[in-house]
């Protein structure tokens, strides 16, 4: 098992930190390397998808990113800043299967802002699709109109078999769960969207038993916080995607809890925390590693097919929970408010 790791900006490299020395724990002989990617891409290489980044990429079997941003990259030219080495290395590795699983630890119940009720015994999966849509398509860019004033333009385009590709994820996906499907779109508005579901709903034909339903994203932003335990798995577009699994985020508690996976068809992967880089809190040793130490599990299970130990993984995460350690993100009352590093530490203890 090759692994590239990226640590990135911000809280990258202390996360990342974290899940390696989880992964080192387990003792089951995973050969890291690492390599930067975003902003410290753009330090060492002026670049922020170095060649060398992505070659290491290509030639492992799977990639664990930490996170890539900081403010201070915002006035580079958009092709320099961080942001677009994270979608390129999606793009060049054709990491279209987004997967973010939104699951709330009964410890975790009154870290929501929602009331422990509404999310007690959340499990979602989102499915969010992650090499097309407004992110990609063209044309796309700022220029100025005959009248001297701007304008700026980005465009929304799905073609089938992307749409077909990411539905097959998502009906495979919900056939191990519950068997629901939920597909967000903006059919009574958007083309794009209206394919979307047409798609879908000739994908669901060859999965009789999973039910398919339709939202439109402006309710499923609004169903998320309402009755969020209605939803199995969710099938989106990459925009939609990006800002409905934030807002899932919340229902578990934080933002720093939620893990990610980006698949290609032949499971190779990137994990991902779901959460950015962070600056204003990097270097002090209080960001949530968890989500990132849950992504290192995701990597087991999809990529090695190792469910044995992301299980092992998982459930060490959850005795830290127990044994009451919190990050300040999801502190409480009564608990046990540790760093970075000790988190790493504790859900090393519990393996
Ligand atoms: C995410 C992030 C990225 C995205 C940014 C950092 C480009 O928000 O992974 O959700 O928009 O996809
Ligand atoms: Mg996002």
């Amino acid at each position: 098992m090759k692994i590239a790791v990226l640590p990135g900006d911000g809280i990258g490299p202390e996360i990342i930190h974290q899940a390696v020395k989880v992964l080192n724990a387990l003792n089951i002989g995973i050969e890291m390397q690492e390599a930067p990617i975003g902003g410290a891409g753009y330090e060492s290489d002026g670049d922020p998808l170095p060649s060398r980044t992505l070659n290491l990429a290509k030639e492992s079997d799977a990639v664990l990113l930490g996170a890539v941003g900081d403010w201070k990259y915002d006035s580079l030219p958009r092709e320099s800043r961080p942001e677009r080495g994270l979608l390129r290395i999606r793009k060049e590795l054709n990491l279209f299967a987004n997967l973010r699983p939104a699951i709330l630890y009964p410890e975790l119940a009154s870290s929501s802002t929602l009331k422990a009720e509404v999310v007690a015994g959340l499990d979602i999966m989102i499915v969010r699709e992650l090499t097309g849509d407004i992110y990609f398509g063209q044309p796309r860019g700022i220029s100025v109109l005959a009248d001297g004033q701007r304008e700026g333009i980005n465009t929304m385009r799905y073609s089938e078999s992307e749409i077909r590709r990411i539905g097959h994820v998502a009906f495979n996906i919900a056939m191990k769960r519950n068997k629901k499907v939920c597909s967000v779109d903006k059919a009574n508005v958007l083309e794009t969207t209206e394919l979307w579901r047409q798609v879908m709903i000739e994908v669901a034909k060859d999965y009789p038993e999973v039910e398919l339903s339709h939202m439109y994203v402006d309710n499923a932003a609004m169903q998320l916080i309402r009755a969020p335990k209605q939803f199995d798995v969710v099938v989106t577009g990459n925009i939609f995607g990006d800002i409905l699994s934030d807002e899932a985020s919340m229902l578990t508690g934080s933002i720093g809890m939620l893990p990610s996976a980006s698949l290609d068809s032949n499971n190779k992967g990137m994990y991902e925390p779901s959460h950015g880089s962070a600056p204003d809190i990097a270097n002090k040793d209080i960001a949530n590693p968890l989500a990132t130490i849950l992504s290192a599990a995701m990597m087991l299970r999809y990529t090695f097919n190792d469910e044995f130990n992301a299980g092992r993984i998982e459930l060490a995460v959850k005795k830290a929970l127990e044994l009451g350690y919190r990050t300040a993100d999801i502190y409480t009352a009564g608990t046990l408010k540790v760093g970075c590093n000790a988190m790493g530490d504790a859900v090393v203890a519990a393996l």
